[in-house]
């Protein structure tokens, strides 16, 4: 069977963060489990070089456009390069194939009247490089989806007649069940289309950086629009309008994309697809967002996490563990360090580490580093079965796009293991003169660790292949059939010595996120006196700091006068608090997804009540609630016993 997966291609306006890192980890990752299964499977990750966002990103680094999208694209590429990302292509949306691929889509949809000439007016977002009807702005200016201003524009362009594909989509979305996922996500595009749709400008006149048009139309103040010349790559990559070489992995199996770009993915791309006659990809996997500290990244805020920082503090595949088993697919997650060295420290190290370590000991100590596993089956049956089960379950959760579940089995291995060498006591038995049972459990852990280690490859390649080498077998196709599908047992083992795979981390290992978590604590400090905490800092990730510290941040409760929805936005509540006399605050908290505005009238809350005033969604807020969230949601702070509005809390 082949298999086509997609990153989302890049904006080459800055340089990666570990939110395209997540979104690129996990299409790897996929790729690598359908290659390991045997599948033949493309990989397509690129950049995304066009727009008038583009353009002026490369002004305001005084470098002509070409040059400029160059540059950040080989910091793309070179990343996933070091990063050893498994992708097949590399697509760059100036390649001229691709171009010239856009070109032939474009008069194809034209012949075919789904394309139109007209004037187009209306509200632009540059930064998401789309225009918004009056009726979805925010205050009448603010762009619905990343809150800046947006401005008024009005060309002549060309329109794809989207309206048309209405029904159809919404057929597709009932009939296809996985088209969507998270499948939760379905029914918020279902809405969307339901809801009418426009037809869309898919020409502009206003700048010049995109393709241009096919030249048998004449008409070449108009370059066609970002997001059709940039969805189109899934096809160009194939040959579309060229060689056709690959169309043969046409329709893509998934294509991996961030929240925030799912509707051009669930709703542009595929009536652009119906347009062009080719049938619709199977899944469009929409995962959540990396946040710091509950924010979005942004370099304004100075608070975004740099891929390459962490891999080299951390390694790339424990960060790469780190994120695809801390979030669910399709939710948020949040990065700290102290998160990561948690995760480093207790399931790598504890759980997977000392397994391997122990196998190693103890091989050499009763066996001359030889592990034979003739005797496994007479004596733990009930282990294998258990082993079995949860080797029977990844699949699903692979296909399922539950990549933390799927961790969070394979896990299980672990457990078992360690609960055998606990429960048969191997060196009891050596002395009791029972070796070939102590060698039995010897040679069913190294066989655990030797089944997960296939089942974690797609997961950590690099790892996976040491453990490999140490037990010394190979993991590919042929090992995965062996042990994983037909369940088998490898019958000998050479073991050799490796140095411990996950050294524990007993301190934060990057200044400059602290440097950022410090900042974002709101804790203003001389940078001297940073250093010196930072020094001092050395337990499980925690960053210390004196007590004053704690007290430059003012907590306070406050009672909850009145609450309403922002419009137009899912997560925020507008709310007006008092704490105390005269101090009556506007705050703006994400919070509406666990509470409704009339729930929260006449409670209290915790309030930061020292931060600066911000804007959110162009609304003022003039304090932080404190709250608390894990995987079953977000629930507020709130004092135990009722407390006097303004009270001091500390
Ligand atoms: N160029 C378009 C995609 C075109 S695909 C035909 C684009 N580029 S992007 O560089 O802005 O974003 C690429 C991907 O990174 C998107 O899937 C987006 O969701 C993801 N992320 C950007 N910031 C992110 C986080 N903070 N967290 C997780 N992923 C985020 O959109």
């Amino acid at each position: 069977m082949s298999k086509y997966i997609t990153t989302p291609i890049y904006y080459v306006n800055g340089e990666a963060h570990i939110g395209h890192a997540y979104t690129t980890f996990i299409a790897d990752t996929t790729a690598r489990y359908e290659r390991l299964k045997g599948n033949k499977t493309l990989f397509l990750t690129g950049t995304d070089e066009h727009g008038q966002k583009i353009e002026e990103s490369a002004q305001k680094n005084a470098k002509p456009t070409q040059e400029f999208a160059d540059e950040i694209s080989a910091t793309f590429k070179n990343l996933w390069d070091e990063f050893e990302i498994s992708y097949s292509k590399f697509i760059r949306t100036t390649d001229k194939d691709h171009m010239v691929g856009v070109q032939k889509a474009f008069v194809k949809m034209l012949e075919k009247d789904d394309i139109y000439k007209d004037f187009y007016e209306g509200h632009y977002c540059v930064s998401c490089e789309t225009f918004f009807p009056e009726t979805q702005l925010v205050d009448g200016e603010f762009c619905p989806d990343c809150g800046r201003t947006t401005s008024i524009v009005k060309e002549e362009s060309y329109f794809f007649r989207l309206s048309k594909y209405e029904d159809k989509l919404l057929q597709h979305y009932k009939e296809n069940p996985d088209f969507i996922m998270p499948r939760s996500r379905a029914n918020e595009i279902t809405n969307f289309v339901k809801g009418g749709l426009h037809d869309l400008s898919v020409t502009r006149t206003s700048f010049t950086w995109g393709v241009k048009m096919p030249k048998s139309l004449h008409d070449d103040k108009h370059v066609i629009y970002v997001w059709l010349d940039a969805l189109l790559n899934y096809i160009t990559a194939l040959g579309y309008g060229d060689d056709e070489a690959d169309m043969n992995f046409w329709p893509a199996s998934t294509h991996f994309v961030g929240k925030d770009i799912l509707r051009f993915h669930a709703i542009y791309w595929p009536a652009f697809l119906m347009s062009l006659d080719l049938p619709l990809p199977k899944t469009i996997g929409a995962h959540g967002w990396w946040t710091r500290d509950g924010e979005k990244m942004s370099k304004s805020k100075g608070n975004v996490v740099s891929p390459k920082e962490v891999s080299d503090a951390y390694g790339v595949e424990n960060l790469r563990y780190f994120m695809l088993r801390e979030v669910p697919f399709g939710q948020d997650g949040d990065f700290s360090q102290r998160a990561l060295i948690d995760r480093i420290n207790s399931e790598l190290s504890n759980d997977l580490g000392n397994l391997l370590n122990r196998i190693i000991g103890m091989s050499g100590k009763y066996s001359a580093y030889e592990i034979d596993s003739t005797d496994v089956a007479k004596y733990h049956t009930q282990e294998l079965d258990a082993i079995d089960k949860v080797l029977d379950s990844l699949d699903h959760y692979m296909s399922e796009i539950q990549i933390h579940r799927y961790l969070e089995e394979l896990w299980k291995l672990f457990s078992i293991g360690n609960a055998a060498i606990t429960e048969h006591e191997p060196w009891v038995k050596i002395k009791d003169n029972e070796t070939d049972k102590a060698l039995a459990t010897v040679a069913l852990v190294a066989n655990i660790l030797a089944k997960a280690a296939i089942m974690l490859s797609p997961i950590m390649p690099k790892t996976t292949t040491t453990i490999a080498n140490a037990l010394n077998f190979e993991i590919n196709n042929k090992s995965y059939n062996e042990l994983v599908v037909n369940k088998k047992l490898l019958k000998l083992f050479n073991i050799k010595k490796v140095p411990p795979l996950f050294p524990r981390v007993e301190a934060p290992l990057m200044q400059e996120v602290l440097q950022a978590e410090a900042n974002s604590s709101k804790v203003e400090k001389k940078s001297s006196k940073k250093k010196e905490k930072f020094e001092s800092a050395a337990n499980f990730g925690e960053n210390l700091i004196e007590i004053g510290d704690f007290f430059e941040t003012s907590l306070k409760v406050g009672t909850v006068l009145e609450a309403e929805n922002v419009p137009k936005s899912k997560k925020l509540l507008k709310l007006k608090v008092s704490l105390g006399v005269n101090d009556t605050r506007q705050i703006v908290a994400g919070i509406r997804e666990s509470y409704s505005a009339e729930s929260l009238v006449e409670t209290q809350v915790c309030v930061v009540a020292n931060l600066k005033p911000t804007k959110l969604m162009g609304i003022m807020s003039e304090g932080m609630l404190l709250a608390a969230k894990d995987e079953d949601g977000l629930s507020l702070i709130r004092p135990e016993k009722p407390k006097k509005a303004g009270t001091l809390i500390g």
